[in-house]
């Protein structure tokens, strides 16, 4: 790609460090693309946690929904997930319907031009003509961002919003997390100072590593990467968290970690991207959550897992109290509802509601 946005051309734009890229996602200073954690500070995410609780108040009632709905009357979204999701493709449509926003989807790309030989990146234009927002999810790593620069550069560029990028970033994933843990230390002294553990496939896993970027905005966190080895955190992410100055500590045993944290993340083993079906080679029970954890899990810890899960978390786990995975669910929404309406610059509206 040899086009110019905003002054810079594609080459010069994908070597830039995330936290440089900020100012090309953004439109007069407002947040218009959401492709990667870095570009959050601490300030938004604390209008976004605070913003989030605001509009589940007002969703509790009828007058409020129908203010809700009338913020975004008339606009349209495309839904593009060309890579399985049931919780982050049925959310955002549940947040645009929240908003009064239509929904289109494509979520095959065998339904698509793509399979008459149309380049993906003609094809997310095409939906640009027609909608007002497009949310993407993709298999192929920084594709979100190659998307984004693009659309700069035409005269109705509309906001994309990263859904998960291959194994590189899901960035409204990390934020729902965020808001989760928001709310669970909001009378504990907020996610300051906590120590969280990342359980599992941490080198493939995209929502740990948008988290991981988030957290850096937080004072005094400690972050404990617990992993076999072939699935360690990736160099990049570490040598990010010693430039940002952010304590981490690797771990092969699980056991010596529950005891010590305030907040556990689970994940999956993510072997849609073995090569050679090499994570069957891998012993992964070591990295489940076991039943008899619980009693030496401190009592305010919190238990969270992305979803979908395996056998990582058994199900007898749920009725614990620190099990909130299914409350992160729900928050993904009204945190959806909250990034889209801030992108459509309407967080004024509601906090005056
Ligand atoms: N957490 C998450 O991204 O779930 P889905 O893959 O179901 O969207």
């Amino acid at each position: 790609m040899t086009t110019v946005t905003k002054g810079i051309d594609w080459e010069t734009f994908s070597e830039l460090r995330g936290s440089e890229k900020k100012e090309y996602l953004t439109r007069e200073g407002n947040i218009f693309h959401v492709i990667m954690s870095q570009q959050f500070d601490r300030q938004f995410l604390d209008e976004i946690c605070e913003l989030a609780t605001k509009i589940r108040g007002i969703a509790k009632g009828n007058k409020g929904l129908a203010f809700l709905q009338s913020l975004l009357e008339g606009k349209r979204a495309m839904l593009y997930f060309v890579q399985p999701s049931t919780r982050t493709f049925l959310s955002f449509m549940a947040a645009c319907q929240i908003l009064g926003i239509h929904c289109s989807e494509v979520r095959d790309m065998t339904t698509s031009s793509e399979m008459k030989g149309e380049s993906p990146e003609d094809t997310v234009r095409t939906f640009s003509s027609y909608v007002d927002l497009v949310v993407m999810r993709h298999p192929q790593a920084g594709f979100a961002e190659r998307i984004a620069f693009l659309l700069n550069q035409i005269s109705r560029p509309v906001p994309i919003i990263n859904a998960g990028s291959g194994k590189d970033q899901h960035p409204t994933q990390a934020l729902l997390d965020i808001y989760t843990l928001h709310r669970s230390f909001e009378n504990y002294g907020g996610i300051d100072g906590k120590k969280i553990a990342f359980v599992g496939d941490l080198l493939r896993g995209r929502t740990v590593r948008s988290l991981v970027y988030l957290l850096r905005n937080y004072e005094g966190v400690t972050l404990y990467f617990v992993a076999p080895s072939e699935l360690q955190m990736g160099d990049d992410l570490k040598e990010y968290l010693r430039e940002q100055k952010v304590p981490f500590e690797e771990s092969n045993s699980l056991a010596e970690v529950v005891p010590l944290v305030d907040a556990i993340y689970m994940t999956r083993i993510q072997d849609e991207y073995d090569e050679r079906g090499e994570s069957k080679a891998i012993d992964y029970s070591a990295y489940h959550f076991k039943k008899e954890y619980l009693k030496v899990l401190p009592a305010n810890a919190i238990i969270m897992h992305p979803l979908p899960r395996r056998a990582e978390i058994p199900v007898e786990i749920d009725a614990d109290k620190r099990a909130i995975y299914w409350r992160q669910v729900r928050n993904g929404m009204w945190v959806r509802v909250t990034l889209i309406a801030t992108i459509f610059q309407k967080a004024k509206d509601i906090r005056e509601y």
